[in-house]
């Protein structure tokens, strides 16, 4: 529905995987007849399915959601057409730098930024029997601090 309403001509996603997300993107924009184009970046594209590799509708870029500059340059940025909906989709990316390089680099009144997983209480429904309980508190820290970023980002 969001897509139907929002009518993106660019989807970003950080976080491929195994191409699933990137592809129903993908669909969808048939399905609603939406010119768009989809970006998946991942730091290891070697987990994507076979159709996900084969299928030339969704660009897959290998690059890490930490060095944005290196995967997206500006240049490059600047001649994607709005709305833009970037999606966030990965624990192991740094959420304040993200949300600056957009913020820095074109993100414009309208396009949609979704962060993935940020439920505060995320890390305890994930943490039964999870036996390394120091990365369990790192992941609580981080979305404790990350929750702060997103009020600043939002008071602004
Ligand atoms: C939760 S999965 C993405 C799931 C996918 N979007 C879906 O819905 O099917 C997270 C992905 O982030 C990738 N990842 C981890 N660190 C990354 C980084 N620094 N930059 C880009 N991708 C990263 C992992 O390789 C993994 O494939």
């Amino acid at each position: 529905m969001l897509l139907s309403e929002l009518q993106p001509k660019t989807i970003i996603e950080i976080g491929a995987f195994t191409g699933g997300s990137a592809i129903w993107l993908t669909d969808c924009l048939e399905i609603f007849k939406i010119a768009g184009t989809v970006y998946s970046i991942d730091i290891d594209l070697s987990m994507l399915d076979e159709k996900a590799r084969n299928d030339s509708r969704v660009n897959f870029v290998k690059g890490d959601g930490n060095n944005l500059g290196e995967v997206l340059p500006a240049e490059k940025l600047s001649q994607l057409p709005h709305l833009w909906l970037i999606i966030q989709d990965t624990a192991m990316v740094d959420v304040t730098g993200l949300l600056e390089y957009f913020h820095k680099n074109g993100l414009k009144s309208g396009d949609y930024l979704i962060i993935e997983d940020t439920n505060k209480w995320v890390w305890d429904s994930w943490g039964g029997g999870w036996k390394n309980q120091e990365e369990m508190e790192n992941g609580r820290q981080k979305m404790a601090n990350s929750h702060q970023t997103y009020q600043i980002f939002l008071n602004n």
